[in-house]
């Protein structure tokens, strides 16, 4: 890919690294959902998973290749055969196919965790990258704990490996241990002293554990690199990676300093968080840069009154530049379905990937229950519908009471293979009832690993979005359900949970995951 030196690329790696988050795993349609929105949003590279650690994250790797045509499309592997051949294969149907080779370099790792010498990691790095490089021309290459490692010795590997032919040479701080001026003095000297260093592309891979991941990057920028790796709203392992959102914006907001651009498209950038947070069930944090509640919001009266006067008194971005609209207010029970099909369209939604009688359906049924539509309202409601797995189980009805003197009892009725079902019972709440209700119908009794409730808009008659994470035999799914009662919300949730994992039970019973990175 060629790109000049004033566009820094962005790779994106929600679906690799970011799935190491606790609790996001995300299944085969989940991940192609989150992929389109990433093409959409214009990323350059996608990391789309590690494909030889399971059959399930083959799949991924292999849809997503099939899915995107403008992205470069990754999988990661070490430095071993085997992981390189499913790698290979994992993206042999993408338009623009890339492996991605990593393997430790600092000597903690070397000699604790790989028990291997300088010169035998050497050996595989190399030997990796040219066996790679005669089936797939994109090779990045990866340096794991490069912001620990000796100097002298990285100098060493990469130039190496950028003789067997990577491309891309990407310096990780894997454990979030740098600091900005480190980091930038770091790339300076790499891209001064690597021989062959001014043919690849440098890239920074940062993890926040002490909340520098961002800093680092744009640091790593200032001192040569031109990509950035990231993850849509920082998710990532322990305490995520650099957040795709806050280095864009960064880096256009602040064009005056970094003169610099990336090619994504800052208004889908909102939507895109919007959607993984729906997909994975990790919440944003009202208080997160660029996407979360607070982010736009004056609250102090002086600020308020600077806004009103002139916005660019406290607002540095506009939150129409990131996919916020401030034209909330958008469609009530009277609205058409013409209307309907141009706000989303307004959203930035595909129509052609909405199944629109079944949205307009849950529109006009929202519609009656809630006198105002807003943006996350249509949203929600069509989010919910893309990742939907293909239903066995459907909720038809439920009835639930509770009062101070009696348990809570509920009643469903659910459709199991076109056959209608029904049950009731008691539980410790009304949640716990209803979903020990609908155990019993479909007879699957997973463990409630997490279970979160979310009010999408404001009042009393809000949308309540629930997401929950259900397991059962090391297999885990999320479900999403988006309803003005919080407590239909919640089956609507569980039933979505239960679909997809009786979907993933069946399509991986023969995933064994592996040792990664
Ligand atoms: O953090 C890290 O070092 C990684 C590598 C595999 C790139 O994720
Ligand atoms: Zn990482």
């Amino acid at each position: 890919m060629n790109m000049d030196r004033e566009t820094v690329r962005i790779f994106d790696t929600t679906l690799r690294d970011g799935e190491q988050s606790p609790g996001a795993s995300m299944n085969v349609e989940e991940k192609t959902v989150i992929a389109r929105q990433l093409e959409k949003l214009g990323v350059d590279v996608i990391e789309a998973g590690f494909a030889v650690s399971s059959p399930g994250d083959f799949d991924s790797v292999a849809r997503v290749a099939q899915t995107v045509s403008r992205p470069i499309v990754l999988s990661l592997a070490r430095t071993r055969e085997l992981d390189i051949n499913q790698a290979i294969k994992s993206v042999e149907k993408a338009t623009h196919p890339g492996i991605h080779i990593f393997i430790a370099t600092s000597d903690l790792h070397l000699q604790r965790k790989l028990m291997m010498s300088r010169q035998e990691v050497l050996d595989a790095a190399a030997w990796a990258v040219g066996f790679a490089k005669k089936h797939v021309d994109y090779i990045e290459f990866s340096a794991e704990d490069a912001s620990r490692s000796d100097w002298e010795y990285l100098v060493q590997v990469f130039a190496e490996v950028i003789k067997q032919g990577a491309v891309t040479i990407n310096v990780p701080d894997t454990t979030g241990y740098a600091v900005p001026d480190e980091f930038g003095a770091l790339f300076k000297y790499l891209t001064t002293n690597t021989p062959g260093g001014d043919r690849v592309c440098w890239s920074a891979h940062c993890h926040n554990d002490l909340g520098m991941a961002v800093a680092n990057s744009l640091a790593a920028v200032r001192n040569g690199a031109r990509q950035i790796e990231c993850t849509v709203n920082g998710i990532g392992e322990r305490a995520g990676n650099t957040s795709m959102e806050e280095v864009v914006m960064a880096i256009r907001t602040r064009h005056d300093f970094f003169h610099l651009r990336t090619n994504v498209v800052s208004e889908q950038i909102y939507p895109a968080s919007r959607l993984l947070s729906q997909v994975t069930g990790l919440t944003v944090p009202a208080n997160k840069p660029i996407v979360g509640a607070n982010a736009f919001a004056h609250e102090a009266g002086i600020h308020q009154d600077g806004v009103l006067k002139d916005k660019l008194t406290y607002e540095i971005m506009r939150p129409e530049s990131v996919g916020i609209s401030s034209n909330k207010l958008v469609l009530g029970k009277h609205s058409g379905r013409h209307a309907f099909a141009d706000r989303l369209k307004h959203l930035g939604i595909d129509l052609y990937e909405v199944d629109m009688n079944k949205a307009f359906d849950r529109f006009k049924r929202l519609a009656d229950r809630k006198k105002h539509i807003y943006d996350d309202d249509l949203l929600a409601i069509v989010t919910e519908e893309s990742v939907r797995a293909p239903d066995r189980f459907e909720l038809l009805q439920l009835d639930v009471t509770s009062s101070s003197t009696t348990l809570p009892h509920a009643a469903v009725r659910l459709r199991i293979d076109g056959e209608e079902r029904c049950g009731e019972g008691d539980g410790d709440g009304m949640v716990d009832a209803c979903y020990k209700v609908i155990s019993q119908i479909t007879g699957v009794f997973p463990k409630l690993e997490r279970y979160a409730v979310k009010a999408i808009t404001g009042g009393t008659d809000a949308l309540g979005e629930v997401s929950c994470l259900v397991s059962q035999d090391g297999v885990t799914a999320t479900g999403q359900g988006a309803h003005t009662d919080v407590i239909q919300a919640s089956a609507l949730a569980f039933v979505n949970a239960l679909n997809k994992l009786e979907a993933r039970r069946t399509r991986y019973r023969r995933a064994e995951p592996d040792e990664g990175p």
